[in-house]
């Protein structure tokens, strides 16, 4: 069983879904609300789980009850809590989804998430130990991030970096993760100076860029690659990336090759759209293994 570390955010997703999207200053109608664990850390961290690695997760919440079924949806989920604490100057972080047209619009309150500090990674350092990946993702400040990276580095940890939502990366941030998944968005704005292409060959087997439903992009040393999605009935999108990202880090961390690897992920992640929820669609190993 690999072990994988996630530090990230752990939140709850306020979804309403809607036949329309409202416009700037329009009101419209909507058709249900629910509250479910999301967070792209947590996200991560539970599929990571239900593909059969040991996750340990280090995040925030806080000191309330979205924080209490935050930290019950990770322990039913077999991740281990021990480095989630919670805060007490702040609420938990949330996510304000639009399930609308068929893709979701999301505004994310970090909250507790701030608080997932350099200084509280120093406390949670034995958590790195043994670890054969560790995945972070950008809903927590910039320099935890960097302090990650790091620590990967110098304990020679393989990082996973998601850098979602997009924001510039430091350059040592990217010399230091082993993998960088971002899609295409974030992709144009971390290489800014760069065409897609010169991006992925400067970055060879590293840089793998989620397309949507066309798939994931990278350069294998020798030739571009596009690594086609399997193709569903999509119910909802959210948490296919995290999906994409948990399974793609748990076939590398067991040694598959990087081709196989992507092959997994995109299998995984097209399951996971197939169900409401960031986390409800997230398969099983063995459902992903039956479909590969
Ligand atoms: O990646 C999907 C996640 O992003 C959602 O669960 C929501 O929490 C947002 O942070």
């Amino acid at each position: 069983m690999v072990k994988i570390i996630v530090v990230g955010s752990a939140s709850m997703d306020l979804v309403v879904t809607s036949a329309k999207r409202p416009g700037a200053g329009e009101t419209v109608l909507g058709d249900s609300f629910s509250t479910v664990p999301g967070g792209k850390g947590a996200n991560q961290a539970v599929a990571a789980a239900r593909l059969g690695a040991d996750v340990t997760m280090i995040g925030r919440v806080g000191d309330d009850p979205f924080g209490v079924e935050i930290v019950n949806n990770l322990k039913r989920n077999h991740v281990s809590v021990d480095y989630v604490e919670p805060v007490t100057h702040c609420g938990s972080g949330t996510a304000h989804i639009i399930l609308a047209e068929g893709d979701n619009s999301i505004v994310v309150i970090k909250a507790a998430n701030n608080e997932v500090t350099p200084h509280y990674i120093d406390r949670s350092l034995d958590a790195f130990n043994k670890a054969d990946m560790v995945m972070i993702q950008q809903e927590m400040p910039e320099e935890t991030v960097t302090h990650v990276s790091r620590i990967c580095r110098k304990l020679g940890i393989p990082l996973l970096l998601n850098p979602a939502p997009a924001r510039p990366l430091e350059k040592e941030v990217i010399e230091n993760a082993a993998y960088l998944t971002p899609n295409e968005h974030e992709a144009k704005m971390i290489f800014a100076d760069m065409t897609v292409s010169e991006a992925l060959r400067k970055y060879p087997n590293k840089l793998f860029i989620t397309e949507g439903s066309r798939g994931v992009r990278y350069f294998d040393g020798t030739q571009e690659v596009l690594v086609p999605s399997y193709k569903v009935e999509a119910v909802d999108t959210t948490g296919a990336g995290d999906t994409f990202n948990a399974a793609f880090a748990v076939a590398l961390a067991e040694g598959k090759p990087v081709y196989e690897s992507v092959r997994f992920a995109n299998r995984a992640a097209s399951l996971s759209v197939t169900k409401f929820g960031a986390q409800g669609g997230m398969p099983s190993r063995q459902e992903v293994e039956v479909q590969i």
